[in-house]
């Protein structure tokens, strides 16, 4: 285990630029965004310094208000067993776990979407790192949780490291398998949703 979270953002920076890299190639929805995410985490190397606030080792730092966090192994270790650069993207977000400023989306009315997620920033507002041009964060959810229909004006491009679905305003469900990329244009409504594993990817939003 990494004690120091400046050590821990090193490689994770590392693998998530080769994971978008990857998505890029793959599928062209998004192609713009995930390159432009890439070449600020490439650009960046000053800036990569953790942000250190006051509170930060408290328990909300350590997500001990997110019960979904029992999943964080069981999806860590499924993500150990896929495909190499998912391996190491999931060992990279297992040591950044303890440094992490969890957060629920208040959804009051949804007692099991509260149950069943924790998010997590990495980079930009509220996260490990700033920046105001993107933000970086990772979602859990436990088995058989639904991510009610929310939208933004930010495009966002997810980084799939588990199963799970995906939905774009009424359409279908689809299943873009570990390793998947996902891509929701400005504003579209959009919902994802854990089968009986849990799920676990990385968001990137462009905020300018
Ligand atoms: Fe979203």
């Amino acid at each position: 285990m990494v004690d120091d979270v400046g050590e821990a953002l090193g490689p994770f920076r590392l693998a998530l630029n080769e994971a978008l890299l990857g998505c890029a190639s793959l599928n062209p929805d998004g192609r713009d965004l995930a390159c432009h995410v890439s070449g600020e985490l490439s650009r960046r190397d000053a800036a990569w310094s953790p942000v250190r606030r006051p509170g930060r080792a408290d328990a909300h730092a350590h997500g001990s208000d997110c019960p979904a966090l029992r999943h964080w192994q069981t999806a860590i270790a499924h993500g150990r067993s896929k495909q190499a650069w998912v391996a190491s993207l999931c060992g990279c977000l297992d040591e950044l776990r303890p440094h992490l400023p969890w957060y629920r989306r208040p959804e009051p009315d949804l007692p099991g979407f509260m149950a069943g997620h924790a998010n997590a920033v990495l980079m930009g507002h509220g996260g490990l790192v700033e920046s105001k041009c993107i933000r970086i964060g990772l979602t859990l959810m436990a088995p058989h949780t639904v991510y009610p229909d929310h939208h933004h004006p930010p495009a966002e491009g997810y980084v799939v490291l588990s199963e799970g679905e995906w939905r774009q305003e009424q359409g279908p469900w689809k299943a873009p398998g570990v390793g998947g990329w996902v891509y929701n244009p400005p504003d579209i409504v959009h919902a994802m949703r854990s089968g009986p594993q849990p799920l676990l990817a990385i968001w990137c939003l462009l905020l300018s």
